[in-house]
């Protein structure tokens, strides 16, 4: 198979020049930039077809109550945070016009749970990419907890069901600089014939 250098295949050009917005301001994208980022994240590669996540898409006054329910979550987990980290949480929401919440949802299923996980979790890459390959600026973003009453209210999680974290969708205002070359062979490995070695094109 020939070898395909990034400067002459423009899907890897996009690939390579990725990089997460750091601030995001309006206008967020359009509902039809969603549907394609959408789009984007169910083509994930995806053991059984089980779609083992959803999607929800917060925007307006929804990321008030989103914010809400992550610091009510927090303090679930948390009862001694107080009043200035819970307002911290409740600011996370409110950093892009848009998001889009990711949700794992695991189906009952011969497929091993990580490789459900897994697929889910591959659905905010495609669509961080997808983003970057319409021009807009995203960022995934998290917070250290997946579950809690207030984010299952609002998301009607079913019991399996976790927030794997939220892509920031809208206009880039600060990007990340172009990435610094990383040397693959530091963590990959050639098994063949002969002794293990670091891969090397
Ligand atoms: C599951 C997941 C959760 C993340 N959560 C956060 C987060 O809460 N805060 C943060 O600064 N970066 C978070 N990141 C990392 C950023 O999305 C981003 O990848 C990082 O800032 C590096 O930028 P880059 O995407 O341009 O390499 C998360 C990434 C993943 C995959």
């Amino acid at each position: 198979m020939p070898m395909v250098s990034s400067r002459e295949n423009a899907f890897l050009d996009l690939i390579v020049t990725r990089r997460s917005a750091s601030m995001l301001g309006e206008p967020g994208p359009s509902d039809a930039e969603l549907a394609q980022l959408l789009a984007a994240a169910v083509t994930v590669p995806d053991h059984g077809q089980l779609r083992p996540f959803r999607f929800a898409v917060v925007s307006g006054e929804g990321r008030s109550r989103f914010g809400a329910a992550l610091a009510a979550a927090a303090l679930e987990r948390k009862p001694e945070l107080n009043e200035h980290a819970l307002e911290n949480i409740r600011g996370k929401a409110l950093r892009s016009p848009t998001l889009i919440v990711l949700i794992a949802s695991p189906k009952t299923a011969k497929i091993e749970l990580w490789e459900q996980n897994a697929t889910a979790a591959c659905t905010g890459y495609a669509i961080v990419l997808a983003a970057h390959a319409l021009g807009i600026g995203a960022v995934w973003k998290s917070v250290p907890f997946t579950r809690g009453a207030s984010l299952a209210e609002l998301f009607s999680l079913g019991s399996t069901e976790e927030l794997i974290g939220w892509i920031h969708l809208g206009t880039a205002i600060h990007t990340a600089p172009p990435r610094e070359p990383f040397d693959v062979s530091s963590i990959t490995t050639v098994i063949d014939g002969g002794r293990p070695r670091p891969f090397r094109a």
